[in-house]
């Protein structure tokens, strides 16, 4: 059999991605049992994305606990590189970031790296990332999060604080470890070969404000590790604590097997399409079912490859039983794609109906969260 290629960088995800590998890869931790049960013990319940392992992997998360227990509380820090809009996949580490600081009742610090779209997209003024900043931060703010423990910023806007931690983070890392962890080139503009010092910055950043060592929490997909495994290097030689990650799979394509891609049209759904468009997207998804209804009924369908499975039980079914049910269903060939297609589209309207009404509410409140310097 050939071995499947894949690849994930913070600015690349190509190919059929296998997690469990990717663990060896990048010398991360499975999230086990024991930890579970440790979350659970503090957040009373457990995530629905943790339940069903879609947050996955770690580095240093029983530390985090521990301090925790202490009564060391780390902050929460994640971010967004604005390139366009937010698709449902961006809001998975959100949401799940949500659940934590509610759980833990913490901090929560948001970058949004203008810089970086501007500098690694060919054809991206600073403008445009800078107008997908404020955009990307309506729907962080959708989605809940208060403005008495929540901080978002741009990196154009919020440079002065940022900039001591990126230059003292930049003069640890050399030329050769950045491109071994990137893969940089000799025509890679000197702007992103830096770049991976200013998304260090915001997990020293408390640190730094309360002259202490303040644990650093970071829930992210598990692309953006590469930039964190440069942070924890240097940490102990800025005299910081190495921020821990908590790391979730890809929100899988609506057109089957890899990661959505904003260059593959129908692939992903954004938070500001129609709901109508939204649908549309459901119903042209590629499904695990068969060729005909009759064969469908008479040998069952593969949820394991659906995509419309996976959007269920990744987002948007909650209800563990239900889930449980449909895949059983679909399996004995008595739940055919037509209807699950319209289960999907309905609730996936209703979120959106909501969302989008707490975006516009959002546009009223943005400047409760924005900090500059
Ligand atoms: P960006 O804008 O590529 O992605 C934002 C967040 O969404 C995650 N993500 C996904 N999660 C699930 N399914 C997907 N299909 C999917 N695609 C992207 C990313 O892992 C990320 O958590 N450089 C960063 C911005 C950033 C950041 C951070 C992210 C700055 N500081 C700290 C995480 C933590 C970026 O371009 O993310």
């Amino acid at each position: 059999m050939t071995k499947k290629k894949f690849i994930v960088t913070p600015w690349e995800v190509r190919g059929e991605v296998d997690y469990d590998k990717l663990i060896k890869q990048f010398g991360t931790k499975p999230i086990d049992e024991g930890l579970l049960n440790r979350i659970k013990k503090h957040a009373g319940e457990l995530h629905p994305m943790l339940r069903r392992g879609i947050f996955y992997s770690h580095r240093s998360l029983n530390w985090i606990l521990s301090e925790y227990e202490k009564g060391n509380t780390f902050y929460l820090y994640t971010g967004r590189g604005p390139s366009g809009d937010t698709h449902l996949g961006h809001l998975m580490p959100w949401i799940f970031t949500k659940y934590l600081q509610d759980k833990f009742k913490v901090k929560l610090i948001f970058q949004l790296t203008d810089d970086e779209k501007f500098m690694i997209k060919e054809d991206m003024s600073l403008d445009d990332a800078v107008n997908y900043g404020y955009e990307n931060a309506l729907d962080v703010i959708a989605l809940g999060f208060k403005p008495d423990n929540t901080e978002i910023f741009l990196d154009t806007e919020y440079i002065k604080s940022l900039y001591k931690l990126a230059i003292k983070v930049a003069k640890r890392v050399t030329f050769s470890t950045a491109k071994a962890v990137f893969g940089f080139k000799n025509s890679s503009n000197i702007g992103i070969i830096f770049f991976t010092a200013v998304q260090s910055a915001p997990a020293f950043l408390e640190s730094e404000r309360q002259g202490k060592q303040v644990p650093c929490l970071i829930p992210c997909a598990i692309d953006q590790d590469p930039h964190f495994r440069v942070t924890r290097d240097v940490a102990p030689h800025l005299g910081y604590p190495k921020p821990a990650l908590i790391h979730c799979k890809f929100f899988p394509s609506l057109l089957g097997k890899e990661k959505m891609s904003a260059s593959i049209p129908g692939s992903s759904i954004y938070t500001t399409d129609s709901p109508s468009e939204a649908r549309k997207k459901i119903f042209n998804a590629f499904t695990g079912g068969k060729a005909t209804v009759e064969e469908q009924k008479k040998l069952g369908g593969t949820p394991e490859i659906c995509s419309v499975y996976q959007y269920l039980s990744y987002i948007f079914e909650e209800d563990d039983e239900k889930l449980k049910e449909q895949y059983a269903q679909c399996k004995r060939g008595e739940l055919l794609c037509g209807e699950h297609k319209q289960y999907l589209a309905d609730k996936v309207e209703r979120f959106l109906i909501e969302h989008q009404k707490k975006r516009e509410k959002a546009k009223d409140r943005i400047e409760e969260f924005i900090i500059r310097d």
